[in-house]
């Protein structure tokens, strides 16, 4: 099948902040205990971090990572994750059911982050706690020293401050599994509160307010609304979170999730909108669309884990070829709204629903979605344009129309070079494709990578960790980019330059 698709250099969306291409991690599962932290495993270093997953973390450039949580912050009291670590209290984690016994806390985590290249996004609890303790832990964190909390970290051992510049004011809040669940009023009034005290303390810092949990919660989007007439002066970000299933094992219908993503930015971008003309407000507010993934494999099965262990294997989804198709289909929906989604977290990053796993004792592997995070993460950095493809497509009752082959692209810092990430979602068709470039007229494909494999449930595990691996291919004299094809069901990334 041959589509049409144009390519024009003033067909400018915005610039892409690196911060799309974030992750989350949570003490949640084996994600910190034997996921990134094992002391006594061959690789763990002085501190006990993992150097092998270390090093798959760095790999990924993810530039926030976003902790402790979660719906684990709802109920987390910061004080207990400070100090000598064997003055440190265990505490029941309501939110998992498990154990935490606070050996890897706040100062661990930043110098892991440091070690792995990233920087903090951090979350306050407004579940259980509320702006008090929230102030007390930017204090602890950002003050120089010469105040209580301050001084309580330098005697800590950390004399210089963390500098987190971006915190999340709670988690999830208006979900009855919430510890401390609240209302959009209750929720609106405390971020409103929270946030006065932190900019109090550093009018620069970054604030993210809860949006819905999902799309699907019977308050979206009034909660949205709600909790922004409150709160609106006071924040900078409006938060997402999103996961997508393939529970009726319906590749055509999963393969929707990102125009049910699209959909959802749309709403919310609206939301905020409409209230910034209810109260005269010149700035939009920005996204950060800090949870999104797939998320369905493991769902009933950890329904049965016993409670109370610290670090049991909780959301281990061991990941496909098709859920590493929609994956790169989700990242290309957050380019398209580079404008507006500035943050987006990966959620999360190791073992639990994560593109990195470790066995205890044992190695660590790539999961098939580490790929198409992989590609966008290093070359989805610059301008994003907005392709116009007319392609035909297929009905979806959930999702509408669902169009064969979903684009984006990306025009390098540079402006050197240009990035078109391309899904066919056709499963038996290869697609063609008829371009049109304008102000791009004398560039040509120096790079195709391909993501596929024959059976969509195709995984990599330790024992057979490159089953799913993207294959690339350098043309050796100058090719247009109508003379490339896409198998069905594929995952692309063309490379192309001027020559
Ligand atoms: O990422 C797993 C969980 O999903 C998070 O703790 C929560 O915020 C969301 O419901």
């Amino acid at each position: 099948m041959r589509l049409s698709l144009s390519i024009n250099r003033e067909f400018i969306v915005g610039a892409i902040d690196d911060r799309l291409y974030s992750s989350f991690l949570e003490h949640l599962g084996r994600a910190v205990y034997s996921g990134i932290f094992e002391p006594g495993h061959k690789t763990a270093d002085a501190h006990g971090f993992r150097t092998d997953v270390a090093e798959l973390v760095r790999d990924l450039n993810v530039p926030l990572v976003r902790y402790p949580g979660g719906n684990f912050v709802s109920n987390f009291r910061w004080e207990d994750a400070v100090g000598p670590v064997h003055d440190r209290p265990r505490r029941l984690d309501l939110a998992w059911r498990s154990v935490e016994p606070n050996i890897f806390g706040l100062s661990e985590f930043i110098r892991w982050s440091r070690l792995v290249g990233t920087s903090p996004m951090l979350a306050v609890n407004l579940g259980t706690r509320g702006l008090e303790a929230a102030s007390a832990l930017v204090e602890y964190c950002n003050h120089p020293g010469g105040s209580s909390w301050s001084d309580l970290r330098r005697q800590h051992g950390d004399a210089d401050p963390y500098n987190i510049r971006i915190w999340c004011l709670g988690n999830e809040m208006d979900g009855p599994w919430q510890v401390g669940q609240k209302t959009a009023d209750e929720y609106g009034r405390l971020a409103l509160e929270t946030a006065k005290a932190i900019k109090l303390f550093d009018p620069t810092l970054e604030l993210v307010a809860c949006g819905s949990s999902f799309p699907e919660m019977p308050t979206f989007p009034q909660w949205e609304a709600t909790v922004l007439e409150h709160c609106y002066e006071k924040v900078d970000y409006l938060s997402l979170h999103q996961y997508q299933n393939n529970n009726a094992d319906d590749l055509s219908s999963y393969l929707g999730a990102s125009v049910r993503m699209d959909a959802f930015i749309k709403t919310v971008v609206s939301t905020c909108d409409y209230v910034a003309a209810k109260k005269r407000q010149k700035r939009p507010m920005m996204l950060s669309f800090d949870e999104w993934n797939v998320w369905f494999h493991t769902l009933k099965s950890d329904k049965n884990q016993e409670p109370w262990k610290v670090g049991p294997p909780l959301l281990e989804d061991v990941y496909t070829f098709e859920d590493a198709l929609v994956v790169g289909l989700l990242l290309n929906v957050l380019i398209r709204h580079a404008d507006r989604v500035k943050v987006a977290c990966l959620a999360q990053l190791v073992n639990v629903i994560a593109p990195i796993m470790t066995r205890e004792g044992g190695g660590c592997w790539k999961q098939t979605i580490y790929w198409p995070f992989w590609y966008a993460s290093h070359f989805g950095r610059g301008t994003s344009l907005m392709p116009i493809v007319s392609t035909e497509g297929y009905d979806d009752p959930q999702s509408g129309l669902v169009p064969w082959l979903d684009a984006s692209v990306v025009l390098s810092p540079e402006e050197d070079e240009l990035y078109v990430f391309m899904v066919n979602r056709h499963s038996t068709e290869t697609l063609t494709v008829t371009s049109r470039l304008v102000g791009f007229e004398s560039w040509s494909v120096v790079e195709h990578v391909k993501l596929h494999h024959d059976d969509p449930k195709a995984a990599n595990t330790e024992a057979t960790p490159n089953r799913v691996l993207p294959q690339a291919s350098q043309p050796k004299t100058p090719t247009s980019l109508d003379s490339l094809s896409f198998g069905p069901l594929s995952w692309n990334m063309v490379r192309l330059r001027k020559v």
